[in-house]
């Protein structure tokens, strides 16, 4: 075959006219906007769940929802509530329906837009459980026990089922079944999106290229929100402040955030203070800087800084208390959400489920 000659440099060629310089310099400049356009058009799959084990917290808003939220504007976003996962902690019946309810209604409140995101509830797609049990037999029973909320949960005292143990492997299907990319949580998931990548290779590895190897995506400023009594802010710990909680009882827990006994004239350090690490969620960074200085100068008290963090939170979440008021006068309308929102994303995972069943020899 004739292969064509590379092109040299001509040492005798003129320089470029001005005119010609100026037609290099929209050609590049087509180009790069051509290509940022076409970057755009590459949607990433992103994908996220929470479970519905109580109202949501602003360790919750500001570690994940937040972020999937923004995510919707460029992305292709699939979020779920994850009630499956939530039954490895036994809740009661009713309990898992109204906690169901609740989280969906905090979602569309804090603005998830069902038009363009993928909103559904976790066991209307029971596609998920099959994937589950094929991941499980490429899984070694080592990669589980290393789990780190495992032990942790363990070390409290609970005496776990083999759903909190196989948890990981539903976590992993419900990423591998859509084909997620990215999945923005907060750092204390980071263990088991590496999990789900690494079942995903050893699935790929044994019957060929099915699924997508995804990637966390965790905001490292607030990877941890602190809680009042200053371990970090978890349902499991009782000492959360939720994002729609009424304001009386917001102001009541940040009174009761645990600080240290520095007195008021005496400088502070404001990153050992759990008041300090909410306040840079909601405050501007003028107003941070401001309470920084104070923090350090000495002659402010605790309190103070309490009473300005209650009226930036109330303030933050204020816009949407509205709109969550008036979802809870229409639940039909939130119930509709959910079941649209399955049959979109039952159309995914039967695709991949079915790719997957042929790929390990099922139903041939
Ligand atoms: P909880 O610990 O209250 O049960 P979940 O485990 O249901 O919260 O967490 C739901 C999502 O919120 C996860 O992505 C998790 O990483 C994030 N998240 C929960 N608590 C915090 C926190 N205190 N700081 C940052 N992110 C958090
Ligand atoms: N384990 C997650 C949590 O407790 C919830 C979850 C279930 C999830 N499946 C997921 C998160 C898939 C991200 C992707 O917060």
């Amino acid at each position: 075959m004739d292969v064509p000659p590379v092109p040299r440099a001509n040492p005798s060629a003129k320089s470029l006219t001005f005119a010609q310089n100026i037609v290099i310099f929209i050609a590049i400049v087509f180009r790069l906007s051509f290509i940022g356009f076409y970057c755009q058009g590459l949607d990433l799959r992103v994908l996220s769940g929470i479970q519905p084990s109580g109202g949501l917290h602003i360790g919750n808003y500001f570690g994940a929802m937040r972020q999937q939220l923004q995510l919707q504007a460029e992305h292709d976003c699939f979020y779920f509530i994850a009630d499956y996962h939530a039954l490895t902690s036994n809740p009661t019946p009713a309990d898992v329906a109204q906690r169901t309810l609740d989280v969906t209604m905090d979602y569309l409140a804090l603005g998830l837009d069902t038009e363009k995101t993928v909103f559904w509830r976790q066991s209307d797609v029971p596609e998920v459980t099959e994937l589950t049990w094929l991941l499980s037999c490429v899984t070694p029973m080592g990669l589980l026990q290393r789990c780190t909320t495992f032990k942790e949960k363990v070390a409290q005292g609970i005496s776990p089922n083999h759903g909190l143990f196989a948890y990981p492997v539903l976590q992993a299907a419900d990423i591998l079944i859509y084909k997620a990319d990215l999945v923005p949580v907060g750092a204390d998931q980071k263990q088991h999106i590496e999990i789900a990548r690494d079942i995903a290779g050893r699935f790929n590895n044994a019957y060929g290229e099915v699924l997508t190897l995804p990637a966390e995506h965790i905001l490292e400023q607030v990877a941890v929100v602190p809680g009042t009594d200053g371990r970090k802010m978890s349902k499991s710990y009782g000492n959360t402040i939720e994002i729609f909680e009424p304001e009386k009882s917001v102001r009541k827990k940040v009174m009761r955030i645990v600080t240290d006994s520095t007195p008021v004239e005496e400088p502070k350090d404001p990153d050992k203070c759990n008041v300090f690490a909410l306040l840079k969620l909601v405050a501007s960074s003028k107003e941070l800087a401001e309470w920084e200085k104070r923090y350090r100068d000495g002659g402010m008290g605790y309190s103070e800084a309490k009473k300005r963090l209650t009226e930036l939170l109330i303030d933050y979440f204020k816009p949407f208390r509205q709109k969550r008021t008036e979802l809870e006068s229409n639940i039909n309308y939130v119930k509709k959400v959910l079941a649209d929102g399955a049959e979109r994303a039952r159309d995914v995972a039967a695709k991949t489920l079915a790719q997957a069943r042929k790929a390990v020899g099922l139903g041939a």
